[in-house]
């Protein structure tokens, strides 16, 4: 007898040639819901588990629910498993979607090993889950959505999933607080996390992907609630920066990467007499530490003191900013408060800031530029290095070496 091995029965390997499957294009199936197969990287990998988070009310019911039509029409079948809402509520939410949902399989059920059971014996291509925070398993003590009932479910369902070949949504509710038994927890369980997002009382939603085994995590996918359910919205920036005021000061527009796509976005910035105390610095959708650089180097080499007040920035619709394209932008907007004037609404900004207020080149600007040109931007502050060696018509691209060299172009 050798090692520790006694008792194990030999599994049996084979050469990773010989492994069934792959082939990456071919093997997703697509919901034609054109965002959404775009934010999983080109469709649903079959034996694939995906979790989508939100806070309550946000829409994944609701998104799911067109999923599972889609899916459906397309001749895969679809188990929506319920634990959430009765079955006359979900035939009420499907009837006022445009996507037909009738032919698809409902099941109300808490109890994990029966769920399981059902799915054995329909064999659907998807299984949605609705919440894994109603469903439990009798061989644990804890309540349905204590961690415990979580972990333990959703790793059952990604054997299940791995095993049968069946794609497995679970939808996870979170909290703004961050959630106790929420999607934290099982994040590392799955292949892929979306995350569907809001703004408040605007009725446009955001898938973000946060982890996928799959595909980039970089792209969104942007959706509008409507009267008859999610809608894909194919071009963001306009929606980003629908609503802008015209000649209001503090607001600069910026066009980000995200994922594959150029989206142009509105920074909004203000700066106010303090009260008392130290002035306040309020970042949203923006890296609060990335906002007190930026102030220092205003500070140092524009000669722009913000010591005195409160600053406010915001990145408006829900996008955070992370692209140190959008640098040049939030400096632009909080110089424009501070002088309240503004930059023009027609002006882009482009750039990365240094420390010594100098302005770096970004990558693929010629794609920002050729965005911001179909949404009727006229000019482009940005590197001087960075200026495209061709020129677009129809934005002026004007080089700048500094901040305080742009300051001078926009405030005198
Ligand atoms: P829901 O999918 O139930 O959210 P979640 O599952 O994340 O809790 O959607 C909730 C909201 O969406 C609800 O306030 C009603 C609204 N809604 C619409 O505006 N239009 C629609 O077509 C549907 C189905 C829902
Ligand atoms: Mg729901």
């Amino acid at each position: 007898m050798i090692g520790g091995g006694a008792g194990g029965s030999v599994a049996p390997s084979q050469k990773l040639r010989d492994v069934k499957g792959g082939g990456p294009a071919e093997s997703r199936w697509k919901t034609g819901l054109a965002e959404f197969d775009f934010v999983l990287g080109g469709g649903l990998v079959p034996g694939s588990m995906i979790l989508v988070g939100g806070e309550p009310g946000i829409g994944k019911s609701t998104l799911l629910l067109q999923i599972a039509a889609r899916l459906e029409g397309a001749g895969h079948r679809t188990l929506y498993v319920s634990g959430e809402e009765s079955a006359l509520q979900i035939r009420l939410r499907a009837d006022r979607l445009s996507d037909r949902a009738s032919d698809v399989e409902l099941v109300g059920e808490t109890l994990l090993e029966t769920v399981i059971a059902t799915a054995v014996a329909m064999s659907p291509s998807v299984l949605i889950v609705d919440s894994i925070q109603t469903v439990f398993t009798a061989d644990l003590d804890g309540p349905p959505g204590s961690v415990g009932q979580v972990r333990e479910c959703s790793a059952r369902l990604m054997r299940f999933a791995k095993d049968t070949g069946t794609t497995v949504f679970v939808v996870g509710h979170v909290t703004r607080e961050g959630g106790i038994a929420g999607p934290k927890t099982l994040e590392h369980i799955v292949d892929t996390v979306l995350y569907f997002e809001g703004e408040g009382m605007l009725d446009h939603r955001i898938l973000r992907a946060s982890k996928n085994r799959f595909g980039s995590v970089d792209e969104i996918g942007v959706f509008r609630m409507s009267a008859t359910g999610l809608l894909p919205v194919s071009n963001p920036s306009a929606l980003f920066l629908d609503g802008r005021m015209d000649d209001a000061s503090g607001s600069a527009v910026t066009a980000l990467i995200q994922g594959t796509r150029p989206v142009l976005i509105e920074v909004q910035a203000l700066a106010a007499k303090a009260g008392f105390g130290t002035p306040q610095r309020v970042a949203t959708g923006y890296d609060s530490r990335r906002l007190a650089l930026l102030l220092a180097v205003l500070d140092k080499r524009a000669g722009l003191s913000f010591s005195q007040l409160d600053v406010f920035l915001n990145v408006v619709g829900g996008i955070r900013l992370q692209d140190p394209a959008g640098d040049l932008a939030v400096a632009a907007a909080l110089a424009s408060s501070l002088h309240d004037i503004p930059v023009g609404v027609d002006t882009l900004f482009l750039g990365e800031v240094g420390l010594g207020g100098e302005i770096r080149p970004v990558s693929q600007s010629e794609r920002r530029l050729a965005e911001a040109a179909k949404l009727g931007l006229r000019t482009a502050y940005m590197a001087e290095r960075g200026t495209p060696s061709r020129e677009n018509p129809e934005i002026r691209a004007v080089g700048v070496r500094t901040i305080a060299v742009l300051f001078k172009h926009l405030f005198r």
